[in-house]
C-alpha cells in the first residue's frame, strides 16, 4: 500500500471511464468544478487522490494519472443509490443550494452516508504517511474529518466545501444536523468559498452544538478549529495558453462559420443541473426573440449542458423540460438549417471548450445558486483578446470577485433580458475594459494561489502546493 504526505479525499476521482469512438475503453478527465480545481495543483506531486471511480462493485486498480496516485474506493449499487444519488445529491445538494428544488429526506440514506464516509475515512487513513496532510473535499464527505481524526490523530486534516453552505434557517431542516456539523469539525481548518458561508457555519455550531464560535474560530473540546473563505479558482495560465493555440483560434472561427456567421453568439456551458438556471435563461432568450429585440439570424444561442447525475429523478425531469423548451423555441423561431438554440448534451475536451469560449461574444453564466462557478473563470481566462462579455449571476460565488461582469439576478426575468441586451449592445471599449480588469484579477488569484493560501493556513510554514 503506497502512502503519501499529501492525500486528497474526494467523492470522485479525476478520471471517468468512457468508450472511445473505436469501442475501446479509455479514461479521461471527469467534468465538474472540483476536478478542474484540484487536478492542476496535484499534477506531478507525490500525492494520492482517494476517490470513487464511478462504477459499482470492486474498485478497479488504476494507473497513476499525471503523477497522481489513484486510490479507488468501491461503492456498491446500494451505496451509489443511497449515498451519492440519495443523501448527497437529493438531500444535501438541493438543501445547500437555497432549496431551489425540494430536498428529500430518508433515514436509510443517512445510514448509507455514514457507511460510505467511514469507508473513505478508512481509505484515507491507509493512504496517509505518519503526520501527513489530508485534504477532504465537499459535501459528499462531511463526516470524514471526524472519523479520520478518531482513526489517525497524528494527521493534519483540512476540509473544503465547494458548494455554498446554507443559512441556518435552511440547514436546521436537516434531520441529522448535529452529527454533520461535528463531522466537519473533525478538521483543523474548514474552508468555504465565501465568508458568508463561514458565518453561517459559525452560527450553526453555536446554535446547534453550543460551541463558542466566531467567523474565524470554533472551540471544540481542547482544540480550535479555524474557518474561513478561500475562493477556489482555475489554472489561469493553462487556459490562457490553450486559448492562444492556433488550432483553438481556427476552431473558434470555424464554429462561428458553422453557426451561420451571426453577429453575436451567446454561449452557456453547464452541467445539466437545476441550480444552473438553464430554463430561466432559455425563457429570457426566447422572449427577446418574441419581443423582436433579437433576430435569430443575428444572435444565436449555444447551450452546452453536459449530462450529470442522470439517475436522480430531479435531473431527469430537468433534462426533459430543457429539451422540450429547446424544441419549442427552435420549432417556433428557427428555420431549416438555422436553429435559434444550438443544444449540445455531451462532454467536450479542453480544446473544444476553449474554442467555444473564444467563439462567444456573450457568456451567460446565470445559476440560481452556485458555490463558485469555474466556467465563468475559464471564459475570462480564455479571452486573451480582452473581448467577450460575461453576464454573471449575483448568486454565483464568482460574482464576489468579478464585480466588472454584467451582473444579474437570474430570478428576475425582465432583469435577465435587460442585462443580456445591455451586454449585446455594449461598446467594444466597455466590454474590453471590464474583461481586462477581470483577467488581471484572475492572473493573481489562480488555482495555485488558492491551494497555497489554503495549505499554508492548514500547515503554517509549509507550502506543499507552491
Ligand atoms: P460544477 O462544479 O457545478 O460542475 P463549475 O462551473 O464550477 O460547476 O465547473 C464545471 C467544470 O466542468 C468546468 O471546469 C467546465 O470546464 C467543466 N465542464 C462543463 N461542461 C463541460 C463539458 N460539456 N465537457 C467537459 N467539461 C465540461
Ligand atoms: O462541487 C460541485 C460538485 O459536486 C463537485 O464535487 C463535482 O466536481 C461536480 O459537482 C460534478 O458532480 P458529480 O461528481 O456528481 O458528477
Amino acid at each position: 500500500m503506497r502512502q503519501s504526505s499529501l492525500v486528497v479525499v474526494a467523492n470522485r476521482l479525476p478520471v471517468d471511464d468512457t468508450v472511445a469512438p473505436d469501442g475501446a475503453f479509455e479514461w479521461r478527465r471527469s467534468p465538474g468544478g472540483l476536478v478542474s480545481a484540484l487536478h492542476p495543483i496535484l499534477h506531478d506531486k507525490p500525492a494520492t487522490w482517494v476517490g470513487w471511480a464511478g462504477g459499482t462493485g470492486d474498485a478497479p486498480t488504476l494507473p497513476d494519472v499525471d503523477g497522481i496516485h489513484l486510490h479507488t474506493v468501491p461503492l456498491s449499487a446500494d451505496d451509489v443509490r443511497e449515498h451519492y444519488e440519495g443523501f448527497a445529491n437529493a438531500t444535501l445538494w438541493p438543501l445547500y443550494h437555497d432549496a431551489v428544488e425540494q430536498p428529500v429526506y430518508h433515514r436509510r440514506w443517512w445510514e448509507a452516508y455514514q457507511r460510505v464516509n467511514r469507508r473513505f475515512a478508512e481509505a484515507a487513513a491507509q493512504a496517509a504517511e505518519p503526520d501527513a496532510v489530508v485534504w477532504v473535499q465537499d459535501y459528499h464527505l462531511q463526516l470524514v474529518p471526524g472519523m479520520l481524526r478518531a482513526l489517525r490523530p497524528d494527521l493534519r486534516i483540512g476540509f473544503f466545501l465547494h458548494v455554498p453552505f446554507p443559512p441556518p434557517e435552511l440547514f436546521m431542516q436537516l434531520p441529522r444536523r448535529a452529527e454533520l456539523l461535528l463531522g466537519i469539525l473533525g478538521a483543523d481548518l474548514v474552508g468555504f468559498q465565501r465568508s458568508q458561508a463561514a458565518h453561517n457555519f459559525a452560527q450553526l455550531a453555536n446554535r446547534v452544538l453550543k460551541l463558542p464560535a466566531t467567523d474565524r474560530r470554533i472551540a471544540v473540546d481542547d482544540r480550535v478549529v479555524r474557518i474561513g473563505a478561500f475562493p477556489v479558482s482555475i489554472d489561469t495560465a493553462e487556459m490562457e495558453a490553450l486559448a492562444r493555440r492556433p488550432e483553438v483560434v481556427q476552431r473558434a472561427q470555424r464554429l462561428r462559420r458553422d453557426l451561420g456567421d451571426p453577429q453575436k453568439v451567446i454561449l452557456s456551458v453547464d452541467r445539466m443541473d437545476y441550480t444552473k438556471g438553464i430554463e430561466q435563461r432559455l425563457k429570457a432568450y426566447s422572449e427577446l426573440i418574441a419581443d423582436g429585440h433579437v433576430k435569430v439570424r443575428d444572435t444565436v444561442m449555444v447551450q452546452v449542458a453536459v449530462p450529470s447525475r442522470e439517475r436522480v429523478e430531479q435531473y431527469q425531469i430537468l433534462r426533459d423540460r430543457v429539451e422540450r423548451e429547446v424544441g419549442r423555441i427552435n420549432g417556433e423561431f428557427g428555420r431549416v438549417g438555422e436553429p435559434a438554440v444550438h443544444y449540445l448534451n455531451q462532454p467536450f475536451d479542453r480544446v473544444e471548450l476553449a474554442a467555444l469560449y473564444r467563439a462567444a461574444d456573450i457568456m451567460a453564466v446565470t445559476p440560481l445558486r452556485d458555490g463558485m462557478n469555474l466556467v465563468a473563470k475559464e471564459y475570462v481566462a480564455a479571452r486573451v483578446d480582452d473581448a467577450g462579455a460575461l453576464v454573471l449571476s449575483e448568486f454565483a460565488g464568482a460574482a464576489a470577485e468579478f464585480q466588472q461582469a454584467y451582473l444579474v439576478n437570474p430570478h428576475d426575468l425582465d432583469g435577465l433580458k435587460l442585462t443580456l441586451m445591455h451586454a449585446l449592445e455594449a461598446s467594444p471599449q466597455d466590454v474590453s475594459s471590464r474583461m481586462r480588469a477581470m483577467r488581471g484579477h484572475l492572473r493573481t488569484h489562480d488555482i495555485q494561489a488558492w491551494a497555497t493560501s489554503y495549505l499554508n493556513a492548514l500547515v503554517p510554514g509549509a507550502s506543499p502546493a507552491a
